[in-house]
C-alpha cells in the first residue's frame, strides 16, 4: 500500500481515540449497521480531501464498511492529527509492519508543495486510474481536477503572475508537471460520478463553476443540509474556537474585548462561545440581516476600524478575503490575538504583514507566532492565519461531526447509486434525509420526540413521518 504519514507507530493511540469517537458518532455507526449487508458503495473509489482527524477516521472507515475503496488527504496543511492518519493507514485489522487500512497522504505541518503533492497522490489510483467519487472540503481536490482538465483542453498551463498568491504558483507548477498529452486530468474528470462538498467556501466555488458552465460533474452541497451548517458551523465552532484560543495561548478570555468578523453560522457560534467565557464581544458584518441578528442577540455591531485599537482577541469567520489588513494589525494593542476560523488563510493579510519593513516573526511554539513591529508592539497570530480551531486544537468534537459526516455518507450513496438522477448541477439532500440525520442523534442525548397525531399532521399539512417543514423554512 502506498501512503505517507508522519509516524505509523502512533496508530495504537489513534485506534484508542477512534474507538472513543465511534461511541460519540451514533449517526455514522447507525449507517454502518443499516448498510452492512447492502454495501451500496461497493465499486466506489472515493478520493477524500478533508481534515485528517480522529472524527474523519470514523468517516473513512464507514465508507470502507459500505464497500468503498478510499484514498485520503487533509484539506489544510496544519489540520492532520498524526495519530489519526497512522491508525487509518494501519486499519483495525493491520499492524504497523503490515498495514491493511486506507492510503493516507497527510501529516501536520505540510509545506504548500507537499500539500498539493498529497492531493495529487490521492487522486492517483494504482494502475494509473483515478477515483470515481470525490469527497471534498473547501474544493481543493475538485479545483485540481477541473484546472488540469481545463489546461489540457487549452493545450498549455498559463504562467503565474508575479503578484499571484504563493499557493496558486504551487498549483500551476504541479499542473505544468502533470498536464499531459494523454489527457490524464481530463480522463480523471470524465470518470468522476460526483463530488460531495463539506463547507461553505467549497460550495460557493461549486455554484460559481456551475454558473460559469465549467462544472464537469454533479455535486451535492452537504454544507447546506440543516444538520450540517446549523450544527457543525455553529455549535462545532462554539466549542472549538475556545479550544483553539486556549491551547494556543491559554489567555483568560473573561473580561477581554473580542471582535468576531462575520455573523453567519460560524460567527454566531464563535460570538456565543466568547460571550460564554465572559468576553465583551463586538461583531462586524456587511449584511444588514446578520447585523440586525447580532444586535438583537445583544452584541455591539460596528466596523473593525472603530475597534481595532481596543480589542484583545480577533476572530475572522467570513469566508471572504482581506478582512484584517496589515494596516489593522499595526494598530492593534500589544499582544492582541489575531485568528481566523474561516476556511482559507486569506481572511487575514498575512502576506501584507510579512512585507512590513522591520517586522520580526518569532515562533512561540508551532502554529503560534508573535509578530513584532518596528515600534516594539507585537501581535500574536494563530496557525499562520489558517483555521485556528484545526491548526491550534483538534477541530470540532465527534458528536457534531457525526451529523456532518452522516450527511456526507448519505450524499456519497445518493450520487454513486443514483447517478442518472443527478445531471451536472449542485444539489442539497432532500429534507427527509436531513431529518433522518437529526433523528439518528436524538437517542444519545436522551431526547424524547413528540409524535404528531394524524389529525394534527393534516391540520399543518405534513405527513406524520415528515418532512415537517417546507424547503424554504430557515430554522
Ligand atoms: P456564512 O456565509 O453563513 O457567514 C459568513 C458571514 O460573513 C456572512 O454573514 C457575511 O455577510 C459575513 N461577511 C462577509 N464579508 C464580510 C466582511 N467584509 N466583514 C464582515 N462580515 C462579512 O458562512 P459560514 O457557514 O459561517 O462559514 C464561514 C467560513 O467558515 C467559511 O469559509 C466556511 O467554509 C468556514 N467554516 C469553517 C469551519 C471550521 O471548523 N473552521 C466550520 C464550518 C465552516
Amino acid at each position: 500500500m502506498d501512503f505517507k504519514v508522519a509516524d505509523l507507530s502512533l496508530a495504537a493511540f489513534g485506534r484508542r481515540e477512534i474507538q472513543l469517537a465511534e461511541h460519540e458518532m451514533p449517526g455514522l455507526m447507525a449507517i454502518r449497521k443499516e448498510y452492512a449487508e447492502a454495501r451500496p458503495l461497493a465499486g466506489a473509489k472515493i478520493m477524500g480531501s478533508l481534515h485528517m482527524t480522529i472524527q474523519t477516521a470514523v468517516l473513512i472507515e464507514t465508507l470502507v464498511a459500505l464497500g468503498a475503496e478510499v484514498r485520503w488527504v487533509s484539506c489544510n496543511i496544519f489540520s492532520t492529527q498524526d495519530h489519526a492518519a497512522a491508525a487509518v493507514v494501519v486499519g483495525p485489522e493491520g499492524t504497523v509492519d503490515d498495514p491493511k487500512g486506507v492510503p493516507v497522504f497527510a501529516w501536520k505541518g505540510e509545506t504548500l508543495e507537499e500539500y498539493w503533492w498529497c492531493t495529487e497522490q490521492a487522486l492517483n489510483w494504482p494502475g494509473g486510474d483515478g477515483p470515481n467519487m470525490i469527497l471534498d472540503d473547501g474544493g481543493d481536490a475538485t479545483l485540481l481536477v477541473h484546472k488540469g482538465a481545463e489546461y489540457e483542453k487549452a493545450g498549455a498551463v498559463p504562467s503565474a503572475a508575479e503578484d499571484d498568491p504563493e499557493e496558486w504558483k504551487v498549483i500551476l507548477d504541479l499542473l505544468r508537471r502533470t498536464v499531459s498529452e494523454e489527457k490524464r486530468w481530463t480522463k480523471i474528470a470524465s470518470q468522476i460520478k460526483g463530488v460531495t462538498e463539506e463547507t461553505t467556501t467549497g460550495v460557493h466555488r461549486l455554484y460559481e463553476m456551475f454558473k460559469a458552465g465549467t462544472l464537469l460533474f454533479p455535486a451535492i452541497n452537504v454544507n447546506d443540509s440543516v444538520t450540517k451548517s446549523k450544527f457543525d458551523n455553529k455549535y462545532g465552532c462554539r466549542h472549538s474556537v475556545i479550544d483553539g484560543l486556549n491551547r494556543a495561548t491559554d489567555v483568560l478570555i473573561g473580561g477581554k474585548v473580542a471582535v468576531v468578523c462575520g455573523y453567519g453560522d460560524v460567527g454566531k457560534g464563535c460570538a456565543d462561545a466568547l460571550r460564554g467565557q465572559g468576553a465583551r464581544v463586538i461583531v462586524t458584518e456587511i449584511d444588514p440581516i446578520c447585523a440586525l441578528q447580532a444586535a438583537m442577540d445583544g452584541f455591539q455591531v460596528t466596523t473593525l476600524d472603530d475597534v481595532v485599537g481596543i480589542a484583545d482577541i480577533f476572530v475572522t469567520t467570513t469566508g471572504n478575503f482581506n478582512i484584517i489588513t496589515a494596516d489593522h494589525m499595526a494598530k492593534m494593542k500589544h499582544n492582541a490575538i489575531v485568528s481566523n476560523i474561516g476556511h482559507f488563510d486569506n481572511e487575514i493579510d498575512m502576506a501584507g504583514l510579512a512585507k512590513i519593513p522591520g517586522i520580526v516573526k518569532t515562533e512561540v511554539k508551532p502554529q503560534v507566532h508573535t509578530w513584532t513591529f518596528p515600534e516594539g508592539n507585537a501581535i500574536i497570530v494563530l496557525a499562520e492565519g489558517r483555521l485556528m480551531n484545526l491548526g491550534c486544537a483538534t477541530g470540532h468534537p465527534s458528536f457534531v461531526m457525526s451529523n456532518s459526516f452522516t450527511n456526507q455518507v448519505i450524499a456519497q450513496i445518493e450520487l454513486f447509486t443514483k447517478t442518472e438522477q443527478y445531471p451536472i448541477g449542485v444539489y442539497v439532500l432532500p429534507k427527509h434525509l436531513d431529518e433522518k440525520v437529526a433523528r439518528l442523534h436524538l437517542d444519545a442525548l436522551g431526547v424524547k420526540l413528540t409524535t404528531l397525531t394524524k389529525a394534527q399532521a393534516d391540520y399543518i399539512g405534513v405527513d406524520v413521518e415528515g418532512p415537517y417543514k417546507p424547503d424554504h423554512y430557515r430554522y
